[in-house]
């Protein structure tokens, strides 16, 4: 992987991507991130899992402050994000996000869908934003959708659309929200194989998944959130193969096993 110039600090050492130290966020009286640390490094793919509710997609949107911190610092690709002073939106062009819903313009075809973005934000001539976005297209095995209209595709080649739209503005990080939860379950597959190819041609990605087979096949971590904290985190062989923490443990249970009633929650 080529360092860049924010990717590099002066002793040759490797800045980190993401880096979350003490990240608190409240709404109302209601404290739902409770004091996070959390670092990303160059070409790490992090999954995180965890309970409904228990604040990852929060987690996820206070790092292009989609969601204000109400405590502790967030800093992206070197710029600290919670300084009220920050050019949010330099940042945001440099971080991808798909989410569960892919939030496609209906009225564009998927090309335009993949263009209008690099034009308005990065400035790019048409023939330039249309050459990023096809070969973005046939990285996601579109290239051929390029003149249809999103209605016109299965979910999985609409969320697959929505990877190559954030894809075409050169993203440094691409954060994933559950983004194969609202598929039917032939279009999954597609999707993760996608995103698979994304991680081994090297991106920075932090991963909110269901998807146990996916988090231990891709993942270089695995960080198991519940109520607001990391509960655990590491490789995915131990957190998922071996998981030391009770609350990890049964979590696992009722995810791999969705007819197990754990003690307390029939
Ligand atoms: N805008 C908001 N206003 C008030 N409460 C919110 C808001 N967004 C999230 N919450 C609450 O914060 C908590 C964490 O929500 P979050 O969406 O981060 O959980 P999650 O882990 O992503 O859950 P899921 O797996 O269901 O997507 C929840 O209790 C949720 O109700
Ligand atoms: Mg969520």
């Amino acid at each position: 992987m080529t360092a860049t110039a924010e990717g590099t600090n002066a002793g040759g050492a490797t800045a980190p991507v993401v880096e979350m130290v003490g990240l608190r966020k409240s709404f109302g009286d209601r404290e739902v991130l409770k004091g996070i640390d959390l670092t990303v490094t160059p070409g790490e793919v992090v999954c995180i899992i965890g309970p409904s509710g228990s604040g990852k997609s929060t987690l996820l949107r206070c790092v292009n402050q989609l969601e204000e911190a109400t405590g502790g610092t967030v800093t992206v690709l070197g710029t600290e994000i919670t300084d009220p002073d920050v050019d949010i939106d330099a940042v945001r062009q440099r971080v991808g996000m798909v989410f569960q819903q892919f939030n496609l313009f209906t009225h564009q075809t998927v090309l335009e869908n993949c263009t209008v973005a690099q034009r308005k934000v990065l400035r790019r001539s048409k023939a330039e934003a249309e050459e990023v976005a096809m070969r973005n297209l046939a990285h996601v095995g579109l290239a051929d959708r390029a003149p249809a209209h999103p209605s016109h595709l299965s979910g999985g080649q609409q969320q697959r659309v929505a990877i190559a739209r954030a894809l075409s503005m050169d993203p440094q990080l691409m954060l994933f929200d559950e983004p194969t939860s609202a598929l039917d379950p032939e279009l999954v597959g597609d999707v993760l194989s996608v995103m698979r190819a994304l991680a081994e041609r090297g991106m920075t990605m932090l991963v909110v998944t269901h998807e146990m087979a996916f988090a231990r096949e891709v993942a270089d971590r695995v960080v198991f959130m519940d109520d607001g904290q990391i509960v655990e985190q590491g490789a995915p062989a131990q957190v998922i193969g071996a998981p030391q923490h009770e609350r990890t443990q049964a979590f696992l249970e009722r995810v791999l096993d969705p007819t197990h009633q754990h003690p307390g929650t029939a």
